[in-house]
């Protein structure tokens, strides 16, 4: 018998999610049934889209939401042999049993590339960046692109492959060594939004043309100072809105009408799903990219099934450079 332990929502975050709105469960888990499989967890994701849809869609003692790398220790099901690894969807759980659905094989990866990019730039992260890039911002080569949270999951990849599609990339992010690693992988020009003096400055400075392009990952006053600095017919990906997320009153701001008209300017947001019959293929091309180097990857790995909630909470508040994991 397995006890699979699993860390459940016990009160809907208020603000900033705390410690006591989880609680860590265990439960043993029944025998395997023709056709299931036994899985434990090798490593979770921790998201800001858990932040949101906690409200959204979950209720109060629910199992969080979530993905993870996970590897077969059990088969009565001959398409997932022991040892086979998955990328599933079965929450912040460190084991459980599957009838072997909704779940993506991960056969022909690499030996030198870690699993864990399944969860990071060769997986939903790494397509959130690849389907906002080419089918919304529709970059071309020669265009300045904006990239917010430009150190974290999405945002890295974002701008590594508007380098790839012969772009300026301007990067922002929220500490001086989070700066200094966007340079590193290639970022033109990148600045630390928490301590320039003046937004419009840096952003004007950074690039005195204006932007093509707008990637955007954080939303709240940024995009309101950033939507004024598009050219014209500029392109703006409405990723994510992370600045709002852990709001209890929705932000007001200046609104997006004048700018968006005299510009001419075109917003869209997109949830990465949109795409999933071109998943493969992009996997395929973002793996490629990796191997060959020209994609580089960070990950911020806590260690320890026990942490999830502090991983989470720590992703919220900046504390990842790259794509933040859990290893149990
Ligand atoms: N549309 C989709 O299908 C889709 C899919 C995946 C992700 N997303 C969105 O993409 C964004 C990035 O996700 P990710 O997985 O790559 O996360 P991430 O960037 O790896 O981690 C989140 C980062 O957000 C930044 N942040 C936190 N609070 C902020 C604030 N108030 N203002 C500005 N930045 C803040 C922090 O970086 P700093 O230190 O730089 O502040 C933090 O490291 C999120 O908004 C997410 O919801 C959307």
């Amino acid at each position: 018998m397995v006890r699979a332990k699993s860390w459940v929502l016990k009160k809907h975050f208020e603000g900033f999610p705390k410690d006591s709105d989880f609680e860590l469960k265990e439960v043993e888990l029944p025998k395997l049934k023709d056709g299931d499989v036994l899985f434990e967890s090798v490593f979770l994701s921790v998201d800001p889209y858990m932040r949101p849809y906690s409200t959204r869609s979950m209720k109060e003692g629910d199992t969080m939401m979530g993905t993870q790398v996970a590897r077969v220790v059990e088969s009565k099901n001959p398409t997932y042999p022991v040892g086979t690894y998955v990328v599933a969807n079965s929450g912040w759980r460190t084991h459980f049993i599957s009838d072997g659905k909704d779940l993506h094989l991960l056969p022909f990866w690499p030996e030198k590339i870690p699993r864990s990019l399944a969860l990071g730039t060769i997986g939903m992260p790494g397509l959130t960046a690849y389907f906002g890039l080419f089918e919304i911002c529709k970059i071309r080569a020669g265009d300045t692109v904006l990239v917010t949270a430009a150190a974290g999951a999405v945002g890295s990849v974002v701008g590594q492959l508007a380098k790839i599609g012969g772009c300026k990339v301007v990067g922002c992010a929220g500490s001086d060594k989070k700066v200094a690693y966007l340079k590193q992988i290639g970022f033109d020009e990148a600045f630390n939004y928490k301590t320039v003096g003046s937004l419009e400055e840096a952003l004007k400075k950074a690039s005195p043309d204006g932007y093509d392009c707008y990637f955007d990952n954080v939303g709240g006053e940024f995009s309101s100072i950033a939507l004024n600095q598009m050219k014209r017919f500029g392109r703006i990906a409405v990723c994510g809105a992370i600045s709002g997320y852990n709001d209890t009153v929705p932000q007001k701001g200046p609104y997006v009408q004048i700018p968006m008209l005299f510009n001419q300017l075109s917003m869209e947001g997109f949830i990465v799903s949109r795409w999933n019959d071109k998943r493969e293929e992009a996997l395929k091309r973002l793996l490629k990219w990796v191997v060959e180097g020209k994609i580089k990857c960070e990950e911020h790995v806590t260690e320890g099934f026990e942490k999830m909630p502090a991983a989470f909470m720590g992703m919220l508040k900046g504390e990842n450079l790259g794509k933040a994991v859990v290893k149990v």
